[in-house]
């Protein structure tokens, strides 16, 4: 059974009285210690995704539709005290900017505990014993020491790994990372990834990675959501879909060097740039991008192109990519 389940989870950006849909009925699941990535473009609908799974939207969007079932409850049906409750027990999520998320003015060990003292759990010798276990877990040298220091006091890397033992401490089954190296030097980048690879590995913890760089994707090594304009276009394998993607946006993803922040330059090889949510869309939202494109393009794609365990959304996937499918 997945520990997570996402059925046709919807979210609209509201503006007076309109309302712009921003993530359209995306379906998922997620097994058990399984990684799956959510991959694309700037302004795709990432961000939204997770946050609405959480129940952490911002004031301007909205869960128009759909469920997303962890351990047999309906998470976008439950009230904001439960969803807090399943927050700090079973779920929790890591952002890009970890200066933004920790209180600058809260000490480290402090900071990393809140989680316990938030559910109740009050023995204090207890939840700094647990805090320094998490944050040995999490890759910090000598917890003893840092625990008494404030954020500013340190590096970008350590105070990632500070929200991963934050978000760590109470052993999530599922963990959501939104983009949690895009602030880091290529070294931190590459010891947050082996990080959270272990974490899942040894606890069996699921994760969430949502990233806009392939590269860092294809390290990860789990299953891959392609996401343009707030739908799925592919997915599959990590290697599989990198290696033959069978959707254009896909290959044109693989062509682009990513920047830092995923904003910026256009796709090398592909024209035009990632719709905003009050624009209309054509059916395939890709259609206006798309050098494969045809007259059915103005109709929906398929449900789902399958094959194994790769899917594309498309009317006319690449030949080889299908083979691989
Ligand atoms: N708070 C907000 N107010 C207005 N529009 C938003 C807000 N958050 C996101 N959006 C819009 O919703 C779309 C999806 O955003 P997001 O999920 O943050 O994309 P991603 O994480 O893939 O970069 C974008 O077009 C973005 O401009
Ligand atoms: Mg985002």
């Amino acid at each position: 059974m997945p520990l997570l389940s996402v059925k046709d989870l919807s979210v609209a950006i509201t503006r007076g009285a309109d309302s712009f849909p921003a993530v359209d009925a995306v379906s998922f699941d997620i097994e058990p210690g399984e990684t799956v990535c959510i991959a694309g473009e700037s302004g795709c609908g990432k961000s939204l995704t997770a946050l609405g799974i959480m129940g952490l939207l911002p004031e301007a969007a909205r869960v128009t539709g759909g469920q997303a079932i962890l351990g047999g409850e309906d998470l976008l049906s439950l009230p904001q005290a439960e969803m807090r409750r399943v927050r700090g027990e079973r779920a929790a999520m890591i952002f890009q900017e970890p200066m933004t998320s920790l209180n600058p003015l809260m000490k480290i060990g402090r900071q990393v505990t809140e989680p316990l003292f938030l559910h109740g759990r009050r023995d204090a010798r207890e939840n700094r014993r647990a805090g320094l276990q998490a944050m040995a877990a999490a890759g910090l040298p000598e917890p003893e020491k840092l625990w008494s220091m404030y954020p500013h006091q340190l590096s970008g890397g350590m105070r990632q790994r500070v929200m991963i033992a934050m978000a760590f401490i109470t052993r999530p089954k599922l963990l959501i990372a939104d983009e949690p190296t895009t602030a880091l030097d290529a070294v931190s980048e590459g010891q947050v990834l082996r990080l959270l690879g272990e974490l899942s590995g040894d606890t069996g913890m699921s994760v969430l990675y949502i990233s806009h760089d392939l590269g860092l994707i294809r390290r990860l090594r789990g299953r891959v959501l392609i996401m343009y304009a707030g739908r799925f276009v592919e997915e599959g394998p990590a290697e599989s879909v990198l290696t033959h993607p069978a959707h254009e946006y896909t290959k044109g993803l693989l062509g682009a060097v990513p920047t830092k922040d995923g904003k910026g330059k256009p796709l090398a090889n592909i024209p035009g740039k990632v719709p905003a949510v009050t624009d209309a869309k054509a059916a395939c939202p890709f259609m206006p991008r798309c050098p494969s494109r045809g007259k059915i393009c103005a109709e929906m794609p398929p449900p789902r192109v399958a094959a194994g365990k790769r899917g594309v959304w498309c009317h006319f996937p690449d030949a080889e990519g299908v083979r691989g499918l």
